[in-house]
């Protein structure tokens, strides 16, 4: 049995007549880092709780080291929790806030002290031991808020969105240090957020929701490049993967502006007998340089850019395709202007495809 199963979990509120979560299983080993990602409303939160044991299970079972835990107490579950809203106890040092959960479960002294100067020390507090959470920065109390779980000895660690009211560049530094930790403690992780780069970055593993479904499970890069569905593909990436509802005839995808895509041997024989089909581009996967519009000279497009947006290290073009704002990402020396007419093509092997009705992916 895996360290955490979830079996067919469902969650109903009261007075809700929709289900939060529905159907959720999914098996943790023990040592991962799992992200559940999805936008907001989708059940994350919820199904974290109920992990914790803050949410009655309405249906299910939850396991914990081969337990069933749906009606142990969330004291007993040998979890760890981090929020959002981490309230630090303002009257109380760094040092006493850490330690303070220890002393409520009545550890010895001596250890409390061992663990208190561990988690200083891994979490570079030292130089803030005596100071109180009003005299930290944002990070730094952040920090503080992960000593506290850390200390535990949890087995699990729970995080709900620690890091959404830090600033973004501190949400990026946190998420290193986050990620530091884990390396180091091993601990099973399910950090809980709606931030696609968050769980790219962090996570072993991502578990995509949508409306209480799992949508996809699998490394970041399974999700990146072999999203199952439309909605996958759309929220995993940024910008965002380019769609375009086409159909299939004779060899050729035809924009609905009557542009044709002659199609590879290979993607005749992946969508044989459909007549239409959502087509899928990543922005990088759209190429402008005379490198690859030379290798597929059979399918040239013409793009009128619209808009660039140079970021520094890559620049985003906008042009218009079949009556639909495109966008592509470009090399930061490929310079472009609102109004230049450029050459592009698809990478073949990039495209994606999905069913027009069903919107999964076409394999
Ligand atoms: N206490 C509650 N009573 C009724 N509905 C709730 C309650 N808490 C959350 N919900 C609903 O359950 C769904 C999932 O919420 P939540 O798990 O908080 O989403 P997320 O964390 O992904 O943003 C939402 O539609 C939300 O409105
Ligand atoms: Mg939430």
């Amino acid at each position: 049995m895996a360290f955490i199963e979830l079996k067919n979990i469902n969650k109903r509120y009261k007075g809700n007549p929709k289900n939060s979560v529905s159907d959720f299983s999914l098996q943790i080993e023990e040592g991962e880092f799992i992200a559940f990602v999805g936008p907001s409303g989708c059940g994350k939160s919820t199904t974290l709780r109920m992990i914790a044991g803050f949410e009655d299970i309405t249906g299910g079972e939850l396991y914990i080291d081969g337990q069933k835990m749906n009606e142990v107490k969330p004291g007993d579950r040998g979890i760890a929790m981090v929020f959002q809203n981490y309230a630090l106890y303002p009257h109380m040092s760094v040092e006493k806030n850490i330690s303070y959960g220890l002393k409520n479960m009545k550890v010895p002294a001596k250890t409390i002290q061992e663990k208190t100067d561990w988690a200083i020390d891994i979490l570079g507090l030292e130089e803030y031991r005596k100071r109180k959470p009003k005299n930290l920065s944002g990070g730094q109390r952040q920090r503080v808020a992960l000593g506290r779980a850390i200390v535990k000895d949890s087995k699990l660690f729970l995080m709900d969105e620690p890091l959404s009211n830090l600033d973004a560049k501190l949400r990026v530094s946190m998420r290193n240090e986050i990620s530091q930790l884990h390396k180091k403690l091993k601990n099973t992780t399910i950090y809980v957020t709606h931030d696609q780069v968050e769980a790219m970055t962090m996570a072993d593993r991502i578990v995509l929701m949508k409306d209480g479904v799992i949508q996809q499970v699998g490394k970041p890069m399974e999700l990146y490049e072999h999203p199952d569905n439309v909605f996958v593909a759309g929220f995993i990436g940024s910008p965002q993967m380019n769609f375009f509802f086409v159909d299939v005839k004779d060899g050729t995808l035809a924009f609905r502006d009557g542009m044709t895509y002659r199609l590879t041997e290979a993607q005749k024989e992946k969508l044989a007998g459909r007549d239409q089909v959502i087509l899928g581009i990543r922005g990088e996967d759209i190429k402008f340089s005379e490198l690859y519009t030379s290798q597929y000279p059979e399918n040239i497009m013409t793009a009128q850019i619209t808009n660039t947006e140079v970021m520094g290290n890559e620049n985003n073009l906008y042009f218009d395709l079949a009556g639909q704002t495109t966008t592509a990402r470009v090399d930061k020396y490929e310079i472009c202007h609102e109004g230049d007419e450029r050459h592009f093509v698809f990478v073949p092997e990039k495209m994606h495809f999905f069913d027009a009705a069903t919107e999964q992916a076409i394999r």
